[in-house]
């Protein structure tokens, strides 16, 4: 009788971190090796936020999805190194259009040099990711990173077009969340698929486990906005409503509140002021009219619409980490 294959069972998420750390260090060895510009201020800033301590998740939902679908090779490497300059690229940008200060628990690379530095710097990031993924001269990763990155662009555009407005219909919160976020996440799950040399079917259900965990991934995060610790968090908490930015536990709190606390959110809204007794009123609004629950409730339908797509593959390690990995873009802390 054969025994088939021994199928190691991550329970958690740092058992996923230690069972792909050598992949991970892989990874790491080349997001470092890739930065080989001439000017030295372009090292010096893109060190800062890269070396800042990213959780990675792009490029291990990358590898997870290349080795699920039986990739045996190493390209999936570059091919993360590349996301994770996308995503850091929009990092330097996103702090710019956010005026954040902290990020990764650190000073904003915008705080320590200007925004213009940030801005370029941000696009040096994007524009080396394209010299590199040229090189895998492939239509398919060509077309699904470029189209990604074009979402996200669109995606934040459509949130600026709604700062300010506390009216903004859920559906195109959502319609913000898929292109700004999801689209990226999505795209790499969907390259490693491709790198793999997947099937078109296997390849759409990993696109759309992306997706799904992408959308899950913001609305959590714009929840960690309100209730997370900001030391574990790295960022400043409460600045989505600082900045004007109305988000799922928001929105819904501003549908259930009394017209006096609405007006309340609206002007602190509008001067884009908030004290520490204001956010703390929010807080206890939000669990009163259970706005926290609702947010994390819908997060939770888009992890277990995620899991779904698995279904299709046969279990393996890799799957078993995707799974989990899933639970974990909405119970994280930071
Ligand atoms: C932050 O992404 C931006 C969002 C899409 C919420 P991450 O939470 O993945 O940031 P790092 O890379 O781990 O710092
Ligand atoms: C994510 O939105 C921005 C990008 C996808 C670039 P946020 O503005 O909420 O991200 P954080 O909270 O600053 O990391
Ligand atoms: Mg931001
Ligand atoms: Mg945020």
């Amino acid at each position: 009788m054969t025994q088939g294959p021994v199928i190691a069972t991550p329970q958690s998420m740092s058992d996923v971190w230690d069972a792909y750390r050598a992949e991970l260090d892989g990874l790491e060895d080349r997001v470092r090796k890739n930065l080989d510009s001439s000017v030295t201020l372009v090292n010096t800033v893109a060190a800062h936020i890269l070396s800042g301590g990213g959780k990675r998740i792009r490029p291990l939902l990358l590898l997870l999805s290349a080795r699920l679908c039986g990739y045996p090779g190493s390209e999936h490497y570059q091919l993360g190194s590349i996301v994770e300059y996308i995503h850091t690229a929009t990092l330097l940008h996103d702090d710019v259009v956010d005026e954040a200060d902290l990020r990764r628990g650190k000073r904003t690379a915008r705080k320590v040099w200007g925004n213009q530095i940030s801005i370029l710097v941000g696009d040096f990031l994007y524009t080396k990711a394209m010299c590199n993924v040229v090189e895998f001269q492939s239509q398919g990763i060509n077309e699904v990173i470029s189209e990604a990155c074009n979402k996200m662009a669109e995606g934040e555009v459509l949130q600026l077009y709604y700062n300010g407005n506390p009216a903004m219909p859920e559906i195109d919160y959502i319609k913000i969340v898929e292109h700004k976020t999801a689209g990226l996440i999505a795209a790499a799950c969907q390259m490693g698929a491709i790198l793999a040399d997947a099937t078109e079917t296997q390849q759409q259900a990993l696109f759309r486990f992306g997706q799904y965990l992408g959308i899950a991934f913001q609305v959590a995060d714009d929840t960690l906005d309100y209730i997370a610790n900001g030391a574990s968090l790295g960022k400043t908490i409460g600045q989505d409503l600082r900045q004007g930015k109305a988000t799922l536990p928001l929105l819904h709190l501003l549908q259930h509140c009394s017209a006096q606390d609405r007006q309340m959110i609206k002007d602190r809204m509008e001067t884009r002021t908030l004290s520490t007794d204001d956010l703390e009123r929010i807080l206890l609004l939000m669990g009163e009219f259970g706005s926290i629950t609702y947010a994390m409730d819908r997060a939770k339908a888009y992890i277990a619409a995620a899991k779904h797509e698995l279904d299709q593959f046969d279990d393996s390690t890799p799957r078993r980490a995707m799974s989990v990995a899933a639970d974990y873009m909405i119970t994280r802390d930071r």
